[in-house]
């Protein structure tokens, strides 16, 4: 995502202070790979060359090639200690080497927020600072010009924003996968609902007294809570960089009803959830894990007290290591993590949102079906008919929990039904395509699975609210996004979700520069924003409604199903003069019937490969199942159309009636320095004394 940016040109004001001189403190770059800022000091000046002494006692020549930049000369020193400053726009001179000392310095001192301007720049500390949240009601965050930097101040203001300036708020939180997005999400949410809670109990104490904060009506905020372990036990799983991270991304709102100039009251509140990664359920890579539901089920089973587990079909759960799907890796348990305790949690969880237990034991039914599907096995009786094994007791497992009677299972999962005009008639499949249908079986059941968690949820917390309609309604909205990330090998939804990511650095990019322009004009500067950091030919790329990645994965789920040998070469003009991809479309030559690929070529030559198969049944008529290929693997994925244009249609909706938005942007300590560039571009162009461009690109 960030190497695809562009790097600016942006005119910017000159540096601050005095020309270079003996004495003057400078950050350069190391002398071993320059990857690191280090702190000199100029020792000479001999026309364009500059001798430097860095810390260590190092001296070196640098030449007009190399990079200088100033130091602060300001010390960090605060009464609390060695500590930098609340606010990086407060710097005098705001760089990278700044930025990444001033954020060092506080994380030091497990101070591990710091505003930039109206944005949030987190650190994940990976451990629990005493006290960061305790005091949710401290009277500090209620001070919306000088709040100190943390989630509290921003989820305050949201709240406070809602009733001050009678308009919708929006908490957005980005960053990396396991940047600490979701635990972000988590403390804000605490943050609100425990003033919504507040303010419920004030109003039962009190008669007359109208305030001007938002009130409430009920238990539903503390529904919004208990929602979580469902939420990750069916949507987060283990993957390299996160044991829990969100496979999913989701957006809550909480709702408020204009109430006749009282201020707002709570209402309801809803969670969307999109782009869950169903191709997580049939493939997974070493040292990750599937879906926590299967191992604390599992784990449940095997160790807690039967008369804990009464009324659930916990004899269709068996060990972990015994499902197919699950031992694709060897990760079965994670470190700190007790999955049968989950499991116990989880399910105090879903009775607090109302869910009975006989739905309940239906919930781990399907979830056990989910797994024996993955153990079902395709054998060749007779040479070149392919079967499935009926006498594998999973086949008896998944026919009993799913009511299909056991021949029309294996009809339907070795068999095609093609229509032709009213007739339709069955047509056997080859071995390989029985597998890819078994496995699309398996993400389609865990999907509509998940997605009826999210109704119950959803249902939960709109109990009992009627009489308005959602667009009446203001809300707090928190957007917890999956995290970007780059595999060997990224399954089409892993492209979705580093478009959706695309996306918000597009938003992050706008946010900051229309902030910043119109502070510039306040104060009477000209600046030329005009050739601002623009990832637009990206989002292009992947999303243009003319000729796209998109566009040609949807006509690929529209051509009729024919078999054309032979290679049609084209190039996407609109695209190709910007970033220099090529495209290949090859129809029918790897010898599988009706299959097609998409080869795009990276200017760095890399192929990002899309193997499209498509073949007829009663439902869906026409499924795409695929592959990305990225070095020589496979990955594969079931094409869910639409989905990926989620931000994009949230961002059109919101410009009708526009909320304000609070933006956190998060830095996983330890990320790496290009990594980081993405985030310096947003903040370098919002101080007023920036002292050049960014080397990151
Ligand atoms: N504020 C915090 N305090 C202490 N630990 C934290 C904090 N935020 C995150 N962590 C740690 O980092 C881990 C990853 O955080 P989290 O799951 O929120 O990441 P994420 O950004 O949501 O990642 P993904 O995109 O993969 O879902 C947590 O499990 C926790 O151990
Ligand atoms: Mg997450």
């Amino acid at each position: 995502m960030k190497t695809l940016m562009k790097r600016s040109s942006l005119a910017v004001p000159s540096p601050l202070g005095s020309p270079l001189e003996p004495g003057t403190l400078v950050w350069v770059k190391d002398k071993d790979g320059g990857q690191v800022w280090v702190k000199a000091e100029v020792l000479s000046i001999d026309g364009s060359n500059v001798q430097v002494r860095t810390d260590d006692g190092e001296v070196f020549m640098l030449t007009s090639a190399d990079k200088i930049l100033r130091c602060n000369e300001d010390t960090w020193k605060s009464k609390e200690g060695l500590t930098g400053v609340n606010d990086l726009s407060s710097l005098t001179h705001l760089h990278e080497p700044e930025v990444l000392q001033a954020l060092h310095l506080r994380f030091d001192v497990d101070q591990i927020y710091t505003f930039c301007g109206p944005i949030l720049i987190a650190l994940n500390p990976f451990k629990d600072i005493p006290g960061l949240y305790a005091s949710v009601n401290d009277k500090k965050f209620q001070d919306l010009s000088k709040p100190p930097p943390h989630i509290y101040a921003v989820a305050s203001r949201a709240f406070h924003g809602l009733s001050n300036a009678k308009q919708s708020q929006v908490v957005l939180i980005s960053g990396e996968s396991g940047a600490g997005k979701t635990e972000t999400t988590k403390h804000v949410l605490k943050f609100l609902t425990s003033q919504l809670s507040e303010n419920k109990s004030k109003e039962k104490g009190k008669t007359s007294q109208v305030g001007k904060t938002p009130s409430v009506h009920s238990g539903t905020e503390k529904k919004v809570l208990s929602s979580n372990p469902i939420l990750e036990a069916f949507g987060n799983a283990c993957t390299v960089r996160n044991n829990n991270s969100s496979r999913f991304g989701k957006f809550i709102e909480l709702r408020f009803q204009a109430a006749g100039g009282h201020g707002p009251s709570f209402s309801n509140a809803a969670i969307e959830t999109y782009l869950l990664e169903k191709v997580r359920v049939t493939k997974i890579d070493k040292q990750e894990r599937s879906y926590h539901i299967f191992y604390q089920a599992c784990a449940a089973a095997a160790n807690l007290d039967p008369q804990d587990l009464e009324g659930l079909p916990m004899d269709y759960f068996r060990s972990a290591q015994d499902f197919r799907y699950l031992v694709q890796s060897d990760r079965f348990e994670l470190d700190g993590v007790d999955d049968a305790e989950e499991f116990q949690i989880m399910r105090k969880s879903m009775e607090a949102m109302d869910i009975p237990p006989q739905e309940q034991a239906d919930i781990f039914r399907i979830t056990a079906a989910v797994l024996h599907i993955g153990n079902l096995t395709i054998v060749e009786k007779v040479a070149g008919k392919f079967e499935v094994d009926q006498n594998n007791p999973s086949f008896k497992a998944v026919s009993e929990i799913m009511g299909i009677q056991p021949a029309a299972l294996a009809r339907a999962l070795t068999h095609k039904l093609i229509a032709v005009g009213s007739e339709r008639y069955d047509s056997p499949l080859e071995r390989e395509q029985c597998e890819a249908r078994r496995e699309s079986f398996a993400r389609m059941i865990y999907s509509y699975l998940f997605n009826h968690m999210v109704y119950r949820i959803n249902e939960s917390l709109s109990s009992g609210r009627t009489g308005s309609t959602t667009s009446k309604l203001s809300f707090i909205g928190v957007l917890d996004i999956f995290g970007f990330e780059h595999f060997k090998v990224n399954s089409f939804e892993q492209l979705c979700i580093n478009f959706a990511n695309e996306r918000l650095q597009q938003m992050f990019n706008h946010f900051v520069f229309e902030v910043e322009m119109e502070l510039y004009k306040q104060e009477g500067i000209t600046c030329d924003f005009s050739d601002f950091p623009d990832n637009q030919g990206i989002i292009d790329l992947i999303q243009a409604k003319s000729m796209s990645v998109f566009t040609l994965l949807d006509e690929e789920c529209r051509m009729p199903k024919v078999v054309i040998d032979g290679r049609e070469n084209f190039t996407l003009t609109a695209i190709e003069p910007r970033f220099g991809f090529t495209f290949l479309r090859e129809w029918g030559t790897n010898g599988t019937e009706h299959c097609r690929t998409l080869h795009i070529t990276s200017p760095s030559g890399n192929d990002v490969h899309f193997e499209c198969r498509a073949w007829g049944s009663s439902e869906p008529q026409l499924e795409l199942t695929g592959h990305i290929e990225m070095g020589g693997e496979f990955g594969t994925y079931t094409v869910t159309s639409g989905q990926a244009t989620w931000v994009v249609d949230r961002w059109d909706y919101w410009s009708k009636s526009p909320p304000q938005v609070y933006l956190i942007a998060f830095v996983p300590i330890g990320m790496a320095m290009c990594a980081f560039g993405g985030i310096l571009l947003w903040i370098g162009f919002c101080c007023h004394c920036c002292t050049g461009s960014f080397t990151k690109e």
